[in-house]
């Protein structure tokens, strides 16, 4: 059962989340991949609701959106098992079938091609409109230093929410 439901209700529930973590899903080639991210933003552009995900270019996750233009992001409600967030945030879905590995319950999806996560019900289902390479020439000294000794620099994915549900 799924309980479809407005995803500005949950804005402020999902940034909180994202604190400690929340999970992005993606499908392309068969493969469901997650990985945990603490970066988001939700809100308007284009007259239509928007989730902005910013994934680094050494991600799986980069090449799977590339490839597939949609993804879900998965919230926690109530309770759950936060080793899902340690796993899902630390190993690659290159070598690693996370999906697989921590037994995570894959939801039919509705509205996109990728699909829920059980264990964090509240889905956000999304699908890519524009993106942007956040290139380093403009960002300040001290966010260089502290997130980018690498030059792993973000994708920005503005991706339409298209649909929101909770699994339950
Ligand atoms: C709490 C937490 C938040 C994270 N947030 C992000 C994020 O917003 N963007 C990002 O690119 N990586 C983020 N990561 C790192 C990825 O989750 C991690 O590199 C993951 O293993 C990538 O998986 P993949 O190679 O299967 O895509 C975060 C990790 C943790 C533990």
């Amino acid at each position: 059962m799924k309980k479809i439901v407005d995803a500005f209700d949950y804005a402020g529930d999902i940034c909180k989340a994202m604190k400690k973590g929340i999970l992005l899903t993606t499908k392309a080639d068969g493969q469901v991949n997650t990985m945990t991210i603490g970066w988001g933003t939700m809100g308007v552009e284009w007259g239509r609701p928007i989730f902005v995900a910013y994934v680094r270019g050494s991600r799986y996750t980069h090449q799977m959106i590339e490839n597939s233009g949609e993804f879900t992001v998965n919230v926690p409600v109530g309770a759950f098992d936060s080793k899902i967030l340690g796993v899902c945030g630390t190993k690659s879905g290159r070598d690693t079938d996370k999906i697989k590995e921590l037994n995570l319950t894959l939801e039919e999806p509705l509205n996109c091609g990728v699909p829920g996560i059980r264990e964090l019900p509240l889905t956000l289902e999304c699908k890519v409109l524009y993106r942007m390479e956040q290139t380093l020439d403009t960002v300040p000294q001290d966010i260089l230093d502290r997130y980018y000794p690498n030059g792993d620099h973000h994708y920005a994915y503005y991706a339409e929410i298209v649909g929101a549900y909770i699994a339950e």
